[in-house]
């Protein structure tokens, strides 16, 4: 899979993206990541992306003219297209399986916004799929972004090892994750549950389950009963 970023701030992503699991699956040729300084495409002389909106407001508004040609140059570069995500508090919230739908393109272009937003026509002219990370707004797209690259990355078939586990993980069995424990087996007077030492397989997975229906019957009970 290729993912392009396009964003003001690259040098805050790509550390991000070179770290742990996603340096490694780019080391392992699983993924490629690029980010892209959208100032680089203004053709403004003083490299402006963003101007005051029309009809008087706070802040700033991003321009069409850098995001749209930053855009159409990036996915030139390459012969498959992209599926286009711009992240921006108005989109579709990011869940498990919008996660998994993602991970399934060949290419994304995935675009940071920062300011007041973006110029509606950037998304009349482009048509791209917009997503949110949660109902709280972020000064800009950056940790949107590096939310929503860790969680598409994670399911590329290869990315993990059968040490990272993902089918057990919180979600994708629609339910949250049951306790863990590691060393030692007392602290602070507190014990591991006996169960988890007892080397009995099975008795282990039903109190696991137990426990992780337990918990999000009482943390998340619309997981449980989802649709209501
Ligand atoms: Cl994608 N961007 C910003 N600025 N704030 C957000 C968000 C995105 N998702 C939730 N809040």
């Amino acid at each position: 899979m290729r993912i392009d970023v396009l964003t003001l701030f690259p040098e805050i992503c790509e550390p991000y993206f070179s770290a742990s699991i996603l340096g490694r699956a780019q080391a392992g040729g699983r993924v490629r990541i690029r980010c892209h300084q959208l100032r680089e495409y203004s053709l403004d002389p003083h490299r402006k992306v963003d101007d005051r909106p029309f009809g008087g407001g706070p802040g700033m508004v991003l321009m069409c003219q850098p995001v749209i040609d930053a855009v159409e140059a990036i996915e030139r570069d390459g012969a498959e297209p992209a599926t286009r995500v711009f992240l921006t508090p108005r989109g579709e919230r990011l869940n498990h399986a919008v996660a998994c739908e993602l991970a399934s393109a060949a290419r994304l272009l995935i675009v940071a916004g920062h300011y007041e937003g973006f110029d509606e026509r950037i998304f009349d002219v482009l048509r791209p799929r917009e997503v949110s990370v949660g109902d709280y707004v972020l000064s800009g797209g950056e940790a949107a972004a590096m939310i929503l690259v860790d969680a598409v990355v994670r399911q590329i078939p290869g990315v993990l090892g059968a040490a990272d586990a993902l089918d057990e993980e919180s979600f994708v069995g629609g339910l949250l994750e049951y306790p863990q424990y590691t060393r030692p087996r007392e602290y602070r007077g507190l014990s591991v549950p006996d169960v988890l030492l007892s080397g009995d397989h099975q008795r282990i997975e039903r109190w696991r389950r137990d426990e992780a229906v337990r918990i999000t019957a009482r943390r998340r009970p619309d997981l449980l009963s989802p649709g209501e």
